[in-house]
């Protein structure tokens, strides 16, 4: 396969050449991709400076992601299995679409967007559960060149409509429910109160999947199934530049509403499918499965465009794992013999609280490789996945990466790099990461730990955030001169491996999924009994980071007092979703805040740790001590 590296020594040298000469180690990997007309440049580039960051990839080139999936392939794969759908409930027919069917549904489902007014550079806005039309509908907008932006359908219509708006999306498209384990969620109705505040949708294309009754707006929305009735399979693909915007992924950071992350086309193409290619060492007839949802960026590049462009076979699960019971990933990687298996670590800890007896009745022997990603995972979780899961026979891909990275950074080759439990070992080739102190200062050799950056741009990197280009360059590249700042901490260790430490910012990963502490704040506060709250994470068994609020209150009676916590946790769902909801909800009468009214969130997270002993310097507090009260108080036991 082109541009595999198979032994470690080549990855040494290859990592080597990528940094020696960029442009030739990526030109030439880029060489093997489909295009209209090649790039007149390999990459242009400015962290610093007026209207930076300013990075372009395949300068002037042009394409269509599509035909590098479809056209580029299709000779040896049109019978080719491309998607095998796995439903919720494992007695429900499973669906098999090759190459030649997802081609065809691709291209007429590219018409009936057309049909409806969609045109190249438009948003399309895609809330579905995970079903084969999402990533139909995906490839549909790449394939005329409309900018996709998924929103992962557990949000909550507050947060569909914010992303809607940020965007304009000029349609969203979405299904009647979603199913979720034994429960069913209407979408529809979701979607519905969304659209009231978003004046640019003008229609709503609507799957049928549960079969549930909805109400249906007969001017806005329109049936998946008849908008396809009758309409062609013939369809040519939009050129498009390098540069033109692929998709949006919102994601959230340490301020404000969530920001529209903008990959381009080429480069995230290129680099999709060379990290899926090398991390997991994919060869052909592999049967591989990524248990993410296409509404997070795993989805994107791990279940949609990078196993495709390879040319895999992809699972798309869209149940949960413990449904019907905590055997359902390994029934799955037994019933399609999988050899690849891509999870979090949030997963593993929550399966391997449930008994080794779920893993050791299937027959779990095609694996070959093990893959992990999203946040941390721990020793304990990492040897279960080992040796239980992978029965010591499978090496264990850690992947470093974030929604901005648009695919792998930091991780080992499968098989080829040596690994240690819960390091993410060494760069990819093409990527040069650098650890700094906290005045910029480059922390060289090894055994050293600082702030993770990156000092040399990549093709999947985002290039701006969505209508905020400063914002872009505030969030990531002001803290210092000409280094991409990743938010996270990383140990470099005495070999040169990576450990990654976590974020050093207000953002937290619960359960994988990344959320600000600032947005949870503001939804806790529109809770008319709120008036003021502290969001902290603290280590949680199972989520890795649970969600710890501290919440000011209006004066309560006892009866409001039973209820508030409930209360609170239904507003922060209505404002986000379920998935942001706090664990741990403490009534304080204070917060701890300097005199010039700033929370030390620090020593809100030492309490959440359940440490006090350490709490470092209080005497610029306002009042001390409302430390004490919060300490008594504490929703967690806590060391003094
Ligand atoms: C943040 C990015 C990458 C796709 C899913 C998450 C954390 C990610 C690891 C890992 C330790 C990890 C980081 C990062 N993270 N992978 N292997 N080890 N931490 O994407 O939602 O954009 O979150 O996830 O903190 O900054 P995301």
């Amino acid at each position: 396969m082109v541009d595999k590296i198979t032994s470690l020594a080549e990855y040494f040298q290859k990592y080597q050449e990528s940094v020696a000469d960029p442009e030739g180690f990526w030109g030439k990997i880029a060489e093997s991709h489909y295009w209209h007309k090649k790039w007149d440049r390999v990459v242009d580039w400015r962290f610093s400076g007026p209207g930076a960051p300013d990075v372009k990839w395949f300068v002037n080139g042009k394409l269509n992601i599509t035909e590098n999936i479809f056209e580029r392939n299709m000779f040896m794969r049109k019978d080719q299995v491309a998607l095998i759908w796995e439903p919720n409930d494992p007695c429900d027919p499973v669906v098999h679409i090759t190459y030649g069917e997802l081609f065809d549904r691709v291209k007429q489902f590219a018409n009936a967007l057309k049909n409806i007014g969609v045109e190249k550079g438009d948003r399309v806005a895609i809330y579905l559960p995970m079903v084969p039309e999402l990533a139909v509908a995906m490839l549909a907008c790449a394939r005329i060149g409309a900018i996709h932006s998924i929103v992962f359908a557990g949000f909550s219509a507050t947060a569909l409509s914010d992303r809607i708006i940020d965007a304009s999306a000029k349609v969203v498209i979405t299904s009647d429910g979603a199913y979720r384990g034994a429960k069913s969620i209407d979408l529809k109705s979701i979607v519905d109160e969304a659209v009231e505040k978003c004046p640019s949708i003008q229609k709503t294309v609507v799957l049928k999947h549960t079969g549930d009754e909805i109400k249906f707006d007969a001017k806005r929305d329109v049936w998946w199934s008849d908008l396809i009735e009758g309409v062609s399979t013939e369809n040519t693909a939009t050129e498009m530049d390098a540069e033109d915007i692929l998709f949006i992924l919102y994601t959230s950071g340490s301020t404000g509403k969530p920001k529209g992350v903008v990959h381009t086309t080429a480069g995230y193409m290129v680099y999709a499918e060379y990290t899926f290619k090398n991390v997991f060492q994919y060869n052909e007839g592999d049967m591989y499965w990524c248990t993410a949802d296409i509404g997070w960026v795993t989805g994107h590049s791990y279940i949609v465009y990078g196993p495709l462009l390879t040319g895999a076979t992809s699972i798309m699960f869209e149940g949960i794992p413990t449904f019907p019971d905590a055997g359902r990933f390994w029934q799955t990687i037994d019933k399609y013999k999988v050899t690849h298996f891509y999870t979090a670590p949030t997963a593993i800890r929550a399966l391997l609280a449930q008994g080794d007896k779920w893993v050791t009745k299937q027959d779990l022997s095609s694996l070959k490789v093990l893959g992990t990603v999203g946040e941390p995972i721990n020793e304990e979780a990492w040897r279960w996945y080992h040796d239980l899961v992978g029965k010591g026979k499978c090496p264990i891909v850690d992947t470093w990466w974030q929604t901005e990275t648009g695919g792998i950074m930091i991780s080992p080759l499968a098989g080829l790099t040596p690994t240690k439990p819960s390091l993410a070992t060494l760069p990819l080739p093409g990527i040069q990461p650098i650890l700094v102190d906290p005045e910029g200062k480059e922390l060289k050799g090894n055994g050293v730990e600082g702030i993770l950056c990156i000092k040399y741009p990549w093709p999947g990197m985002l290039r701006t955030t969505y209508g905020d280009h400063p914002r872009c360059f505030q969030t990531y590249f002001s803290a210092f001169p000409n280094l991409y700042l990743t938010g996270d901490g990383a140990k470099r260790d005495e070999e040169g491996y990576y450990r990654i430490i976590g974020r050093i910012d207000d953002v937290i990963n619960v359960s994988g999924h990344r959320i600000g502490t600032a947005e949870v704040e503001d939804a806790i506060n529109q809770h008319p009994k709120v008036v003021e709250s502290a969001v902290v994470g603290y280590p949680h068994e199972i989520k890795g980071v649970g969600i710890y609020a501290y919440v000011i209150c209006d004066d309560l009676t006892d009866d409001e007092m039973n209820t508030i916590e409930d209360e609170i946790r239904a507003t922060v769902t209505k404002f986000i979703g379920a998935i942001a909801k706090p664990d741990k909800i403490q009534i304080v009468h204070g917060l701890p805040k300097t005199r010039s009214g700033k929370i030390m969130r620090r020593i809100l997270r030492k309490i959440g740790e359940g440490d006090a002993t350490n709490l470092g310097d209080t005497s610029t507090l306002l009042d001390p001590g409302v430390v004490d009260e919060i300490i008594a108080g504490a929703k967690v036991e806590v060391k003094r």
